[in-house]
Formats: structure tokens, sequence, C-alpha cells
């Protein structure tokens, strides 16, 4: 059965080719970005692939509001939150730049919980919907590691958040996850990274068609292996 995805961050990087992905397979698909404007790529895959396109930025609640109000009676199997930032060039013990690492904050932390909450009413209305956020291991606390406080402390704090969510949501048959999408060649992974935005797509999708609500709350990777906390 087809079902309704609704992506946050689709302009371009692993959002925008999940919107292709799940399109290529039949699915409806309701891409959002910041800056319409802006999303040349994601205006000529609508063209192409037929999606729905929306002005969505993580961090406005009046724009998180208007998205939420044109969702109304209808349902959303999959949100998929992947918008996400970096939190700049700074952040190291001598050079912190803190506007920077609360933007981190907002984007990457808070911007899960809000668009999740805004869009409860669409989520009920599926059989078995389902909350994803991209994260990373690289907020992961049981990893030893350097550099990158806001980056890593705001995917440390969005995998609590998802599984708070997920103990709280449990009861509504909502499946909540965190997933680590792999290291990709995106702007924010950069040319080095080891996969390419079709493989992590590709292995999102069949991890996330995989989950039931015995899997909720629990962090995942693209490969479909659970991550240590
Ligand atoms: N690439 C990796 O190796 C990697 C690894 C682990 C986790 N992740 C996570 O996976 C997700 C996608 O990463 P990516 O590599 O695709 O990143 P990317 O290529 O840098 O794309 C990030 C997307 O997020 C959007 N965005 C930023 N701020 C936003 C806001 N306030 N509201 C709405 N959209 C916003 C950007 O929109 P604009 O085009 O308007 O800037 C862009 O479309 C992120 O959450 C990232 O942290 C990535």
């Amino acid at each position: 059965m087809t079902k309704t995805i609704v992506l946050t961050g689709a302009a371009r990087g692993i959002g925008l080719q999940l919107a292709r992905a799940y399109r290529e397979r039949g699915d409806t698909v309701i891409a959002t970005a910041r800056k319409l404007s802006a999303a040349k790529r994601l205006r000529d895959l609508n063209a192409s692939a037929g999606l729905e396109i929306a002005q969505l930025d993580v961090t406005e609640p009046v724009s998180v509001r208007r998205f939420a109000e044109q969702m109304d009676k209808r349902s959303i199997d999959v949100l998929i939150n992947s918008a996400g930032v970096l939190g700049g060039d700074h952040q190291s013990l001598d050079d912190m730049d803190f506007d920077a690492w609360l933007d981190a904050f907002d984007v990457n932390t808070l911007g899960p919980f809000r668009v999740t909450t805004a869009l409860m009413s669409s989520l009920v209305l599926s059989p078995a919907p389902k909350v994803i956020t991209l994260t990373s291991q690289m907020g992961s606390l049981h990893r030893n590691s350097v550099g990158q406080h806001a980056y890593r402390s705001s995917k440390a704090a969005a995998n609590k958040v998802m599984q708070v969510m997920a103990v709280e949501l449990k009861d509504r048959g909502i499946i909540v996850c965190p997933i680590h999408p792999g290291w990709v060649r995106t702007e924010m992974g950069g040319r080095q990274a080891d996969i390419s935005v079709e493989e992590s797509a590709r292995g999102l999708l069949s991890v996330i068609d995989r989950l039931s609500i015995e899997d909720s709350g629990r962090f995942w990777t693209w490969e479909g292996n659970e991550h240590p906390w």
C-alpha cells in the first residue's frame, strides 16, 4: 500500500534523495524546504516526479504552524526530520561560535520536536505512524570523541528527545526512532564521506519499512543495526 511521507530539509542532500526514492516507489511525498525559491533541485525533482512541496523552516513556529494547518485532516504515515546543520566552523575549546551552537540546537534538537508535535493530529490518522529523526553517531555518548561540540551535543540531545517521545507516544501506536544515516557525501558530509546519498536512502527506506512498535525508542543505523546511545 502506498504511504504518505513528509520530509523536512528536502532542498538537498539526504532529504532530497529520500524524496526521490519514496516517490520512485509510488508513495505520496510531501517534501519541505525552508526556502522554496532557493531549492532549485527540489523544484526540478517536483517537475519530473510529481511531489508535493511546501515551505517549512523547522526553527520558525509560524512556518511550522502554517504547514501543520495545510496538513489538517491528512494522514501522515512517515515523518522524517532530515533538516540539520553542523553548527558553524568554530566549535573548538579555544574558538567557539556560541550563536551557531544555539542555532544547531534550534534546528537539530528543537526542530524535530516542534515539527512532530505540530503534526500529531495527522500522525494519529495513520494505522502505523513512524517519526524518524536523522541524528548522528557523532552524538553518541558511547564514543569518546573530540571537537564539533555544537553538532555532537545537539544530536545527543535530539537522540534523548526521540527516546522520551517514543515512550510518551507508544500508547498512540507511534513509532519514534533516531537513525544514523551513515557518513554521506553531501554538503554536510563532504566529498570524503563513505557512502552516496543513494546508498544511504536505500538503507534508510529499508530500515524504516521494517520498524515495528517494539523497535520504537531505539537508536538505529542506516544498515539496520542498533547503535549504542
Ligand atoms: N551527511 C552526513 O554524513 C550525515 C551524517 C550523520 C547525520 N546526518 C544528518 O542527516 C541530515 C541530513 O544531512 P545532509 O547531509 O543531507 O545535510 P545537508 O546536505 O547539509 O542538507 C541539510 C538540509 O537541511 C536544511 N535545513 C537547514 N536548516 C533548516 C531549517 N531551519 N529548516 C528547514 N530545513 C533546514 C537545508 O536547507 P537549505 O538548503 O535551505 O540550507 C538542507 O536542505 C541532517 O540532520 C544531518 O545532521 C548527516
